[in-house]
């Protein structure tokens, strides 16, 4: 790993529990690996391009095998903007929250800039997904209130990681771990319990790195 982007999907500033989650490992990876070169960025903070019509058209005419139309051209080249941005990073950390069980919208907008045929994945003719992020490794940080990870019957529910998952092997990212901070409400010594236990998880995973 030499350059890591850090993804802040929570708007919860200092009082989000991913972001302390990743804050202490990243600590502990920058002791082991001080060259790393990090930077971070903050989804609730950053602006956005939206994915609106021009875009969705854009993407369309991509698919299709044409050249975007000139109507096209300047948000397709913020989103390439964007995506070479992304893809200058040989390494991610993503910390975010569940939101009704899935990721916060500002997550799921970046994931829409991001994911273009000809960006990030390409078809071949036979219809085969080739993504175009491999070789980069990723860790993720998953909060939630619910306590994910200890009651099997709830993991039906979680489309968080599994969508997380889904998506950066749609783009060709295998290298994946992830640590939950699950059990994040409820009376204090089960949400010190689920922290600790994160703590522990990313201390053990820092280490490893
Ligand atoms: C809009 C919203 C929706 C939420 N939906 C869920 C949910 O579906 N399942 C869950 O376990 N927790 C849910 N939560 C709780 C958060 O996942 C939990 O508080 C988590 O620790 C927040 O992470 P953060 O502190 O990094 O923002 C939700 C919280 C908010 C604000």
């Amino acid at each position: 790993m030499k350059r890591l982007l850090h993804i802040v999907a929570s708007p919860r500033q200092e009082r989000s529990r991913s972001a302390m989650v990743a804050e202490h490992l990243l600590a502990r990876v920058m002791q082991r690996h001080p060259a790393l070169e990090v930077e971070r960025l903050d989804l609730f903070a950053a602006n956005l391009p939206a994915f609106d019509h021009a875009a969705v058209e854009g993407r369309y005419h991509l698919l299709a095998g044409h050249a975007v139309d000139p109507a096209e051209a300047a948000i397709w080249q913020e989103l390439k903007a964007w995506t070479d941005h992304f893809l200058s990073f040989d390494a991610y950390l993503i910390a975010t929250p569940m939101w009704n069980f899935g990721i916060p919208y500002r997550l799921k907008q970046y994931i829409d800039i991001l994911t273009h045929p000809g960006l990030t994945f390409r078809n071949d003719a036979q219809g085969n997904v080739e993504g175009l992020a491999q070789g980069r490794r990723t860790i993720l940080i998953a909060a939630s209130a619910m306590p994910f990870g200890t009651m099997p019957e709830i993991d039906g529910l979680d489309f968080q990681l599994a969508y997380l998952k889904a998506w950066l092997g749609f783009i060709g990212v295998t290298q994946v771990d992830a640590i939950r901070v699950a059990g994040t409400f409820g009376p204090e010594d089960v949400v010190a319990a689920a922290m600790a236990q994160a703590f522990t998880d990313a201390d053990q995973l820092a280490d490893a790195l």
